[in-house]
């Protein structure tokens, strides 16, 4: 059986990730091909436990390798227990981010470095993305898009810090051109969803 098709989603806080993931969803379901739907940190039992604990506004004092340990731990199940599976199976897979997320988060924002890459080529074990979109939008708008009640505890991090990370991507976008895709997010969604949409059928040959 060919293996699904392994489409991750990455971007600045508010770039409309989830928007077009919902979107892609029904988009290849429509075609006929089984796909599911998945995020980081996040998509076992195991890992949303983590996402609690990572998130918390009340957890301010987490220490950064800490917190780049638990994504590398919620990610290694969620690979072990949901992606891999279902990549065998041949599902497709769309996660709301994934390892370009702790490289750029924890190592660039963090200034961690490079042993982030490293920590998480461990927790993925070979199961990289066919595709990656990275929805690129200044990080300000972006802010402006998230209503303010709605912020988690790396929502309320200084703007510099999300401008790190929007630098952060790009220069993993010209480090994987064969894998990372940039899409200008500041249009409509539907003019992305079209955009996304063609790299997909690409994908699929049809
Ligand atoms: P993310 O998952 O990247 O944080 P969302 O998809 O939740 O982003 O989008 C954040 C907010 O911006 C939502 O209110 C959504 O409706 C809105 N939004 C998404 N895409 C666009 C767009 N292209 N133009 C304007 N608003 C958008
Ligand atoms: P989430 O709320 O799902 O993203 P969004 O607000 O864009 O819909 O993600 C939660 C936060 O976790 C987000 O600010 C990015 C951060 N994050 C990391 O710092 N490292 C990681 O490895 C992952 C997966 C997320």
């Amino acid at each position: 059986m060919a293996k699904g098709l392994f489409i991750t989603f990455e971007g600045t806080d508010g770039s409309g990730k989830t928007t077009q993931i919902e979107r892609l969803e029904s988009f290849i379901q429509g075609k006929g091909y089984d796909a599911i739907l998945t995020r980081e940190p996040g998509g076992t039992a195991i890992s949303e436990k983590i996402r609690e604990l990572v998130l918390d506004k009340n957890n301010m004092e987490m220490d950064y390798m800490t917190e780049a340990l638990l994504y590398a731990a919620a990610r290694a199940q969620h690979v072990a227990q949901v992606i891999r599976p279902a990549l065998e199976a041949g599902r497709s897979v769309i996660c709301d981010r994934f390892i370009d997320s702790s490289i750029v988060y924890q190592g660039y924002g963090r200034k961690l470095g490079d042993c982030v890459r490293i920590i998480n080529e461990y927790a993925v074990n070979g199961c990289f993305p066919d595709i990656t979109f990275l929805l690129k939008i200044d990080p300000e708008i972006g802010k402006c898009r998230i209503k303010a009640d709605d912020q988690d505890r790396l929502e309320l991090e200084e703007l510099d810090y999300h401008r790190a990370v929007f630098q952060a991507y790009e220069k993993l976008e010209q480090r994987y051109p064969e894998r990372i895709i940039g899409i200008d997010a500041a249009r409509s969604i539907d003019e992305i969803s079209k955009e996304i949409q063609e790299h997909i059928d690409r994908l699929l040959g049809s």
